[in-house]
C-alpha cells in the first residue's frame, strides 16, 4: 500500500532524511519512532506530497497503479502541528473539508466523525475554545474526512489525557481493522508497543532497526531481570529465560515475592538511539 524506497531530504547541511526505506500494508499500524529531530515529520511530509524528496521513490496505492492522480485522495494526514481553523466551529471545520473533498453529504460526514472522536456535544463550539486534547481529536477527525486508505498520523496523542488517548488509540486500531494502512509517530513507547504491528526506529535521518516489536525486543532489548525476595534478602538475576529462573527460586523454597522485569520497546529505543539529549 505504501512503498518508500531510499528517500532523502536535506535542508542546507542537515540531512533530515538520509536514505529511508520501508513498506506498510493494509491492515497494519506502522510505528515511525525516533528522538526529536530524527526526521519522522520530514519523511511524512514527503510521503504525503507536501515536500519533494531530493531522491528516492514513494508509491502509494495498490501495486502497479500509478501514483499521482488519485494518490492524493487515498492519503489522510493528521499533522504534528494542529491544522484547524480556530475561528470556525468543530463542525464547520469538518464540513469545510468534506466539501473540499467533494463528499456527498458534508454535514452528515462531519457529524459521523465528530461522533467517532467524541466531540459531537461540542460540534457548535469554536476550535479556539477547545482544550489541547480536544483539538488533537478534531485534528485526527480532519485527516479522515475523505475516507483515506493510507493514513499518516504525526504524534496524534501528544499532550492528551488518558481518556483522549484511549479514544484516539481506539479510532486508530479501528482504521487498521478496516483494512487501511496507518503510519503512526509517537514518543510514547508503551503506546507503540500496544498498537503497532511493526515499527521502525530512526535517528539522524536513518532507520536503525525495523521489525515487529517482539523482534526488536529480542534483538536489542537485553535480558529480563528476575528479582526474588526471600527471608535471606533480595536476589537479582539477568536472564533470557526468566520462567526457568522463577521455577528454580520457587523450587528452592523460601521465596516471599518474585518480580520479573522484561525488556520493552523503551529499552530498545534507548539502546539504539542512546541517552544523549537532542537539540
Ligand atoms: N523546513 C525545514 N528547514 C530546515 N530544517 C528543517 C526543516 N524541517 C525539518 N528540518 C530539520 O530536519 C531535521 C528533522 O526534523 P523533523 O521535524 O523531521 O524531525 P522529527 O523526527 O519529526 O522530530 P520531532 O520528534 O521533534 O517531531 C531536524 O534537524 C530539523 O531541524
Ligand atoms: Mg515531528
Amino acid at each position: 500500500m505504501i512503498l518508500v524506497r531510499d528517500i532523502r531530504k536535506s535542508f542546507g547541511s542537515i540531512a533530515a532524511v538520509d536514505g529511508v526505506t520501508f513498506e506498510v500494508h493494509r491492515g497494519e499500524i506502522f510505528g515511525l519512532l525516533g528522538p526529536n529531530g530524527a526526521g519522522k515529520s520530514t519523511a511524512i511530509a514527503m510521503c504525503t506530497g507536501q515536500l519533494a524528496p531530493d531522491s528516492g521513490s514513494i508509491e502509494i496505492g495498490e501495486a502497479g497503479s500509478p501514483r499521482a492522480a488519485h494518490a492524493r485522495a487515498l492519503i489522510g494526514l493528521a499533522p504534528q502541528q494542529i491544522a484547524l481553523y480556530d475561528e470556525l466551529t468543530a463542525r464547520e471545520n469538518l464540513v469545510f473539508l468534506a466539501r473540499v473533498h467533494g463528499m456527498a453529504d458534508p454535514t452528515r460526514r462531519a457529524d459521523e466523525l465528530l461522533d467517532m472522536v467524541g466531540l459531537l456535544p461540542r460540534a457548535r463550539d469554536r476550535v479556539a475554545t477547545f482544550s489541547g486534547g480536544m483539538q488533537r481529536r478534531l485534528n485526527l477527525a480532519a485527516a479522515l474526512v475523505h475516507n483515506p486508505t493510507a493514513i499518516f498520523l504525526d504524534e496524534p496523542t501528544a499532550g492528551v489525557d488518558p481518556q483522549s488517548r484511549t479514544a484516539i488509540l481506539d479510532v486508530v486500531q479501528r482504521l487498521a481493522t478496516e483494512g487501511r494502512a496507518v503510519i503512526y509517530t509517537t514518543h510514547y513507547m508503551e503506546e507503540a508497543q500496544r498498537i503497532c504491528s511493526r515499527v521502525a526506529i530512526m535517528d539522524r535521518g536513518r532507520v536503525l532497526a525495523i521489525g515487529t516489536v517482539a523482534e526488536l525486543i529480542a534483538a536489542h532489548g537485553g535480558e529480563s531481570v528476575v528479582t526474588v525476595d526471600s527471608l535471606a534478602g533480595e536476589h537479582r538475576v539477568r536472564t533470557r529465560e526468566p520462567l526457568r529462573e522463577i521455577e528454580r527460586a520457587l523450587a528452592e523454597g523460601g521465596a516471599t515475592a518474585v518480580r520479573i522485569e522484561q525488556p520493552d520497546l523503551e529499552m530498545v529505543f534507548l539502546a539504539l538511539t542512546g541517552r544523549r539529549l537532542r537539540d
